[in-house]
Parts: structure tokens; C-alpha cells; sequence
């Protein structure tokens, strides 16, 4: 007998008279994982947010909990009606540290006066042991890297008994080795009797862990049914309504030899160790590793957010020190962060403003003391259309946008300084499958026309493999390896990584 846990009866959700859910009807019930998919804006987010109690009211239709109908309205009332949701956005405070967030909300009290700060720390030590990481209970958000603020999200819908776990994209800050981890732990779950709903555009994810599928087109349900009867090829062709052509462009085949940047022995204490690389024109370099490899703060070292302790960057052969990333821009390198929130990007802005944040000066015109309004939108509806962002105007503010979409203009805000060397981390996080088509074509053009040379750090080797034409490996700081050609395969790569390629006898 399989227990209904929640249904959904006739469910509509429009935005200011635009609807962005029709007509669902979806029941979901105990001890299930069901994957959510769906292309960038299709409504999966939304209809989360609904059960979880952040968009209230649906504009109509009904939710069931157990039978009996519900209102959801805010975030406490769904935790206490068993419902958590790991939020697709990192929702958390930065300057508290990592208990108070888990607990924020719903403390843990003592005589039901004071905070139990004692039970709260010791729950939190238990929930991050769970989850196989490290991380002090006391660490302030802020120190956190990404992956393991996604950790804190996902320890937070955990810390509470519920009965309906919803994990919007929690695997795309996470390496293999997390993922593993996250997995095992769901499958737990399952066999607990608990229920996970879960979101991903990694298509291989969700035909592995999943139960069944329900797809999500335009916000409707288009597809519903056991995930064993369908391949991630028949998935990604009901998310986009049609045939799907292959994921990868053809590798730039006419690298230049010429150098056109280059780290030589960057050295930051207790973080990176003499690490090395080149960039050729018109090279897409990868730079892969596991969570904590130091690939993203050897970006973030160039960019002057770090300050290294020895070795040089060079542009073009000539030394040049960048001391905070606007240097950077100046010298004509680009940086797109993994962390879209941490940095650069202003959510309450619109997808103009956004997009054209750092390259303004491009626009305005000297001689009037103006920007030149036209030739600013249409540079933004050019990237509009070339990624299928999804948004009704220019004037949208991006926090409206869906998590890919949002993503997207993150990227065409670093492109628009038209930089030499673009430098990208995590390009197609929460990206879906179509979308990534384009930016990977999109991309490919650019280093083709030898506009741009790139360094692209990547979780997905999937991505590393299809793009790179040179490959770096890190671990724990410093390069471990460099594949090239034909050797770049997810094998080579994750021995290196891993330390496991030094350990073979040679
Ligand atoms: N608060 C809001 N105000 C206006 N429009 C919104 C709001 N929230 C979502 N939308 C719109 O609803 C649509 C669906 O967004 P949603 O976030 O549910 O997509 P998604 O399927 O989760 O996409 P992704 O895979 O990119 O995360 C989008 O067009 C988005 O712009
Ligand atoms: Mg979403």
C-alpha cells in the first residue's frame, strides 16, 4: 500500500496576472524520492516554495496533507507540519555562525526561556557528522566556501523531524565525493519513511536516486511516472518539447602557442602551494579537483581577494599585480564567481543593471556624459536571446528570475567587459540542459574567433571533458597533474584528484 502523503488539486500560481503554474495535480506519498526536472523557469522552484510555505497564497487550488486540506502559509507552519525545504539560493546569515543558522526560527530553548545554546551546538555536531563533513558548529557563515554553506542548508532541513524533505538542486556546489555521501543519506531517509522530493538538472542524479519523475513544461506537468521506464535522454527531451542535438561543440582545434596568461608558483600559507599553470590564445583550460582542491581560490588569488604570499601573474608576458578584482577588469581579465550571491551579482537590481554592472563605461557616451540607453538594451537582448533567459523585460528584478536564469546573466554580465582572459567557476550551475548548450556554443564561438582565452573550473566532468582542450589538476592546494587531448577522461582526472595516480608505482 502506498500512503498519500500530500496532494495537489488543481494548483495555480501566477505573478502579477502571469502564470507561472497551471492546473497541477500531483500526488506524493510515503517513503518515495520523486525527482522534480524541468528546464530553467519551468515552475519547479515556484511549486516548492508553495509546500514550503514561502509563496502564499497559490492564486488557487488546493494542497492535502495526510487528507486534510492545508494552509501553508510561511515557512514555520510547513516545518511544523513536517515539510523542510534545502532552498535552490543560500538563505543564510553570514555573520552568525553555523548552529544559529540551522536553529534560526525554531531555537532550541531551555525551561522554555533561554536559548539552549549547549543542545543546539551538540545537534549540529551530530547533523554535520551525518553528512560526513567537518565544520565547527561556531564557524561564521561568511568563512564558508560554498559547498559547505550548501552542507549548512542541507543539515538545516534536517535538524527538525519532518516527514516531506525537499531539496531544490542540493548537489550542485558538491563533488562526487559529497554527492555520494548526500545519496547515501537520502536512501536512508527513504528507508526511514521519510519523503524527498528532489530537484536537479543532472539528469544522471535523478535516473539514480530517483523513484519516479514528474517533468514540469512551461508550469505544467507534462510527464508522471516510474523513473526506471525512462532513459535521461527521454528526460531531457520531455523537459524541452523536442530533439536535443549533442551537448558539446567541437573543441577549438586552432590553439595558439603563444601565452597569453600565466600563474607561476602562487603561493597563499595554508591554502595554495606553488601553483602553476599557462593559458594559450583561444584555449579553454580546466581546472579540476575535488571540493577543497583550492581551484576556486586560486581564482579568487588573482583577483586580489587573497593575498598571496609569493609567486606572479602574468598577462601577455608582463607581470601585473592585482590587488581587488577591478584591477582585474583592467587588465582584461573576467571573472564569473561560483558563488553567484556572494558576489558581484545585486538581486534587487534589474536584469539590465545587472548585466551591465561592471562594463557601463562601455556604454556611455563621453561627449554627452550619458549612457547610451539603446545600445545597452539591445547588448542585453542579445544575451536574452542567445541564453533563453526567461524573464518578461530588462526591467525584471533578478531575485524574480529562476535559479538558471539568474545564472545565466551572471555569466553575460563577465563576458559583457569583454575580457581577454575569462575566468569562470561553476559556469553552468543549476543550468538546464538546452540553456547549457548554448552557453557551452556561446563560449566555443568565442575562443574560436580568438576573442577570449578561458580557464573554466568545474565540479561536472562531464563538462571539464567536453570542453577543455587542456586540462590542470589540483588537489589540496597545489596542481597535481595536467592531461591534454585524449587523455582528459574522467578516469585520469579523478586519479589525480585523488591521489591515487601517485600512488600506483610508476
Ligand atoms: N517572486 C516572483 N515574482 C515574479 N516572477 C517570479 C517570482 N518567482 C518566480 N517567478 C517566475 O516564475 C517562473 C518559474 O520560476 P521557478 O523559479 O519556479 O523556475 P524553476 O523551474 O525553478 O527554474 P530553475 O531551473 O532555473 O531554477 C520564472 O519565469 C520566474 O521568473
Ligand atoms: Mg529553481
Amino acid at each position: 500500500m502506498t500512503e498519500e502523503i500530500i496532494r495537489i488539486g488543481q494548483l495555480d500560481k501566477s505573478f502579477s496576472g502571469v502564470p507561472v503554474l497551471k492546473n497541477i495535480n500531483l500526488s506524493i506519498y510515503r517513503g518515495e524520492i520523486l525527482g522534480i526536472i524541468g528546464e530553467n523557469g519551468a515552475g519547479k522552484s515556484t511549486l516548492m516554495k508553495i509546500l514550503a510555505g514561502i509563496y502564499y497564497p497559490q492564486t488557487a487550488g488546493d494542497i492535502f496533507l495526510n487528507g486534510v486540506r492545508a494552509e501553508i502559509t510561511n515557512p514555520i507552519e510547513a516545518r511544523r507540519l513536517g515539510i523542510s525545504l534545502v532552498p535552490q539560493e543560500f538563505n543564510l546569515i553570514r555573520d552568525l555562525p553555523v548552529y544559529n543558522n540551522i536553529f534560526l526560527g525554531s531555537e532550541l530553548m531551555k525551561y522554555g526561556i533561554t536559548l539552549d545554546k549547549a543542545a543546539m551546538r551538540r545537534r549540529t555536531v551530530e547533523l554535520l557528522a551525518e553528512l560526513g563533513v567537518t565544520l565547527s558548529p561556531d564557524e561564521q557563515i561568511e568563512n564558508l566556501s560554498a559547498a559547505q554553506k550548501q552542507m549548512v542548508e542541507i543539515s538545516k532541513a534536517l535538524a527538525f523531524h519532518s516527514q516531506v524533505l525537499i531539496m531544490d538542486e542540493p548537489t550542485t556546489m558538491l563533488t562526487h565525493y559529497e554527492i555520494d555521501i548526500l545519496f547515501r543519506l537520502v536512501r536512508k531517509l527513504r528507508k526511514n519513511g521519510l519523503t524527498i522530493v528532489y530537484i536537479s538538472h543532472k539528469l544522471k542524479e535523478v535516473k539514480e536516486l530517483t523513484d519516479r519523475v514528474v517533468v514540469l513544461r512551461d508550469g505544467e506537468i507534462v510527464h508522471d511516472g516510474p523513473t526506471s521506464e525512462v532513459t535521461t535522454l527521454q528526460m531531457a527531451q520531455k523537459m524541452v518539447g523536442r530533439d536535443l542535438s549533442s551537448l558539446f561543440p567541437p573543441k577549438n582545434a586552432s590553439v595558439e602557442n603563444e601565452t597569453v596568461f600565466e600563474v607561476k608558483d602562487l603561493s597563499v600559507p595554508g591554502v595554495l602551494r606553488n601553483v602553476s599553470f599557462q593559458l594559450r590564445r583561444g584555449e579553454i583550460l580546466g581546472l579540476a579537483g575535488l571540493v577543497g582542491a583550492g581551484r576556486t581560490e586560486v581564482a579568487e588569488t588573482i583577483l586580489g581577494l587573497r593575498r598571496k604570499s609569493g609567486g606572479e601573474i602574468r598577462v601577455n608576458g608582463a607581470t601585473v599585480s592585482i590587488m581587488e578584482p577591478r584591477n582585474a577588469v583592467r587588465k582584461g581579465i573576467s571573472y564569473l564567481s561560483e558563488d553567484r550571491q556572494g558576489s558581484g551579482i545585486i538581486t534587487s537590481f534589474s536584469v539590465a543593471q545587472n548585466t551591465t554592472l561592471v562594463s557601463l563605461p562601455k556604454y556611455s557616451n563621453r561627449l554627452f556624459h550619458r549612457i547610451d540607453k539603446r545600445s545597452e538594451r539591445r547588448q542585453v537582448d542579445s544575451y536574452i536571446q542567445e541564453f533563453h533567459v526567461k524573464t518578461e523585460s530588462q526591467e525584471k528584478r533578478l531575485e524574480n528570475l529562476s535559479g538558471g536564469n539568474q545564472q545565466k546573466i551572471s555569466l553575460a554580465k563577465s563576458i559583457d567587459t569583454t575580457p581577454d582572459i575569462l575566468i569562470i567557476d561553476e559556469p553552468t550551475r543549476g543550468v538546464d540542459v538546452s540553456a547549457k548548450h548554448e552557453i557551452y556554443v556561446f563560449i566555443n564561438k568565442l575562443v574560436r574567433e580568438n576573442r577570449i582565452s578561458c580557464v573554466m573550473i568545474s565540479s561536472e566532468l562531464e563538462e571539464i571533458i567536453g570542453m577543455c582542450n587542456r586540462v590542470v589538476v589540483m588537489r589540496e592546494g597545489t596542481v597535481t597533474g595536467e592531461l591534454e587531448g585524449d587523455a582528459i577522461s574522467e578516469e585520469n582526472i579523478m586519479a589525480m584528484a585523488t591521489g591515487a595516480a601517485e600512488e600506483k608505482p610508476a
